[in-house]
């Protein structure tokens, strides 16, 4: 068994950022694994499921890579796998807080787990599932923004036709 990467995240829905980072992260792992946290708390436009199979049929061209669910804390979830490491994408300053004090309590839970961090690509860094759901939410053409399948599943979802 290689290295593995485990790849946390809502996920609610995965993006083209998303994918780029994946693709970009196996060049350096040997696996990753997306991990889909299934959070109650945590209020999210696609069911667990939903936002599961997404995942798989956007990421079905890339073998070395698994989709999961996992509940409860990451760390715990980390432990159960092959991996050595947390990924995540950084976009933006404003990103940097929030991801630096989720690094350092999963750090303070897990000393022998680090976490990640890579650049999200320069023809991504606007993008995220919050605004890909507004834009899509009021008829905004999502194309180019998440794999196919994700802007069939918006479509359905939020049952609007994305404009022309
Ligand atoms: O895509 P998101 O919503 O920014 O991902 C956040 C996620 C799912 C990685 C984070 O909320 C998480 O790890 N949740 C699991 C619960 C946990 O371990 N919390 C402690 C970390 S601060």
């Amino acid at each position: 068994m290689g290295r593995i990467a485990v790849y946390p995240g809502s996920f609610d829905p995965i993006t083209n950022g998303h994918v780029d980072i994946i693709a970009r992260c196996l060049e350096i792992f040997d696996g990753v694994i997306v991990a889909i946290a299934d959070n109650a708390q945590k209020k999210s436009l696609f069911t667990i499921n939903e936002r599961v199979k997404m995942a798989k049929l956007a990421l079905q061209d890339m073998p070395d890579v698994v989709v999961e669910s996992f509940s409860g804390l990451l760390v715990d979830y980390v432990k159960k796998t092959n991996a050595t490491v947390i990924l995540r994408g950084l976009r933006a300053t404003s990103d940097f807080e929030y991801e630096f004090q989720m690094a350092h309590m999963n750090k303070n839970l897990n000393r022998k787990l680090d976490t990640l961090f890579m650049m999200t690509g320069k023809d991504y860094f606007f993008i995220s599932s919050r605004t890909v759901k507004e834009v899509a939410g009021l008829g905004g053409d999502v194309n180019g923004l998440v794999p196919g399948i994700v802007a069939e599943y918006l479509e359905k979802k939020l049952k609007i036709r994305p404009s022309k």
